[in-house]
């Protein structure tokens, strides 16, 4: 497993894993108006707008999985059914906590909806600590949506 920077062409190959794996956390646990917004296509959109922020673990030259952090947040954590259950959610996650110390921060934090419950143990089995629930604004096409999830964090090695 190699861990890289995404490129604009791995983009549908992070659109896929994201879509699907969105369900599969997702439905039955997040507000219809969520639902609604997550089309298909909004998958293929944001993966494209979002390269910048991805990083994704190539596993026999094909994308496994991937992170995106935006500031000392860990905004998303996907990896492909197929490759679940193995190591690349860890080094995933291992790296998305290295780049938010590397960014100056000390801790890290993240959502996840609370019938998620697969990745909650995930982070739970990473070290991280539920602080419970709150409102997380999630983006949708006509501004943001009110998601009850919980707040998970992290102490990170900071480098500035
Ligand atoms: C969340 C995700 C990245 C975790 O990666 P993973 O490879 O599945 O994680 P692991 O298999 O190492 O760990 C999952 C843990 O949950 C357990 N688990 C599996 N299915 C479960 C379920 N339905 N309910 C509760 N726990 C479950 C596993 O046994 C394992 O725990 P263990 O280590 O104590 O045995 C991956 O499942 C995924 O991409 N899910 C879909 C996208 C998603 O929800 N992302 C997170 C958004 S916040």
């Amino acid at each position: 497993m190699t861990l890289r920077p995404a490129r604009r062409e791995d983009a549908p190959a992070v659109a896929e894993i994201w879509r699907s794996g969105w369900r599969d956390g997702h439905l039955g646990h997040v507000p219809d108006e969520l639902v609604a917004a997550r089309t298909d296509d909004s998958f293929d959109v944001r993966a494209v707008e979002r390269a910048g922020d991805t990083v994704v673990a190539v596993v026999d030259g094909a994308v496994a999985g991937f992170v995106m952090v935006v500031g000392d947040e860990v905004e998303q954590v996907y990896v492909a059914a197929a490759h679940r259950g193995t190591a690349v959610a860890a080094t995933l996650l291992a790296e998305a906590e290295r780049l938010v110390g590397a960014r100056g921060h000390g801790h890290a934090w993240l959502a996840v909806v609370a019938g998620n419950s697969r990745a909650r143990r995930f982070y739970e089995r990473s070290g991280w600590t539920d602080e419970g629930l709150f409102d997380h604004m999630a983006e949708g096409p006509d501004g943001l949506i009110r998601v009850p999830a919980h707040r998970y964090v992290k102490r990170v090695a900071a480098k500035p």
